[in-house]
């Protein structure tokens, strides 16, 4: 069913009811009290207008009934928008642990798309539906936004830092991708198409085009690890390096020289990258020894590296 002025975009995803239902909630509780007190006013306006000169208002102290009543039903209109708005934003903003991740970079003015095997696009993403999909973002420049109307996400894409997002796509087809935030001249060009597919076309569309040389972005990360980027020099598995070992790090909680606690997500990993003093591990020299890697690594590489990491284990207990 297509209409030529659509009042909403395709509902596409598995949030998208019950965000439709939130704002439709929200939409109508805001019309009914606009249009009650505006005719109100009017009704009140007309009816008790002054007839003569010499007349005097009537001399009222309140109601307490009435002021209960009218503190009441907002209070509890507003917690029912309350609860349902957190209830839904804490389901967005935490991604199920058997999410499919892909990477996407922004930058003036295009979306680049890294998916689990390697395969690469551009302002296009194709994805599989009934699979909970997470979105590891950064930026090369300045904030892009990434928005998916017909699944009802969008998320900052911010320069140093990685935001993420999640859905999962629920029918067959293909959705607007816009970018959401001005970022410059091209901004309303920062479009693209998110393809929704059966898992089956999914994967013929994955192994289709230029499988022979898609490499997948964690095996890019061990190859800067072990060459480039150097990594290994210091990180040696046992830990006997000059930095900690990086097996099993991801995810787990990390005690910090001045005594805090950090939990290894993907922006602590990336800012000990790119400006590795920020937050020293205790038991390690302050300032790091570790050369900064900031504008050394391109947002992509440092996704990489941080895609491999996950991959590390804890190395074996001796005892
Ligand atoms: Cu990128 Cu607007």
């Amino acid at each position: 069913m297509s209409t030529p002025f659509p009042l909403m975009p395709p509902n596409a995803s598995s949030v998208a009811t019950e965000m439709d239902l939130l704002y439709l909630f929200i939409a109508t509780v805001s019309a009914f009290f606009i249009v009650l007190v505006a005719a109100l006013a009017f009704i009140f306006a007309v009816k008790y207008r002054r007839r003569h000169p010499d007349e005097v208002g009537a001399d009222i102290h309140g109601s307490l009934a009435l002021e209960l009543t009218w503190t009441f039903i907002p209070f509890i209109l507003s917690m029912i928008m309350f609860i349902w708005g957190a209830d839904l934003f804490f389901s967005l903003s935490r991604p199920p642990v058997d999410s499919m991740d892909i990477f996407v970079v922004g930058k003036q003015w295009m979306w680049k798309v890294q998916h689990p095997t390697g395969v690469r696009e551009i302002n296009e993403m194709h994805v599989p539906i009934d699979r909970n999909i997470r979105l590891t973002m950064g930026s090369e420049d300045v904030v892009h936004d990434y928005s998916i109307p017909a699944f009802r996400v969008k998320m900052d894409v911010v320069p140093g830092r990685l935001t993420t997002m999640w859905f999962k796509a629920t029918v067959p087809g293909t959705y607007h991708l816009f970018c959401a935030e001005y970022c410059g001249t091209k901004h309303s060009g920062m479009i693209g198409q998110v393809i929704a597919m059966t898992p089956q076309d999914y994967e013929a569309w994955l192994s289709g085009g230029t499988s022979a040389t898609n490499v997948s972005p964690a095996e890019i990360g061990q190859k800067l690890f072990a060459g480039d980027a150097a990594c290994f020099s210091c990180h040696l598995e046992d830990g006997k390096g000059h930095g900690p070992a990086l097996g099993g790090v991801y995810g787990r909680t990390v005690e910090l020289a001045d005594g805090r606690t950090v939990v290894a997500d993907d922006n602590y990993l990336r800012e000990s990258i790119v400006n590795p003093s920020a937050k020293i591990v205790r038991g390690f020299p302050s300032p790091s020894i570790m050369p900064p890697f900031q504008g050394r690594l391109s947002e992509e590489q440092l996704m990489q590296l941080i895609a491999y990491m996950k991959t590390l284990k804890p190395a074996p207990q001796t005892h």
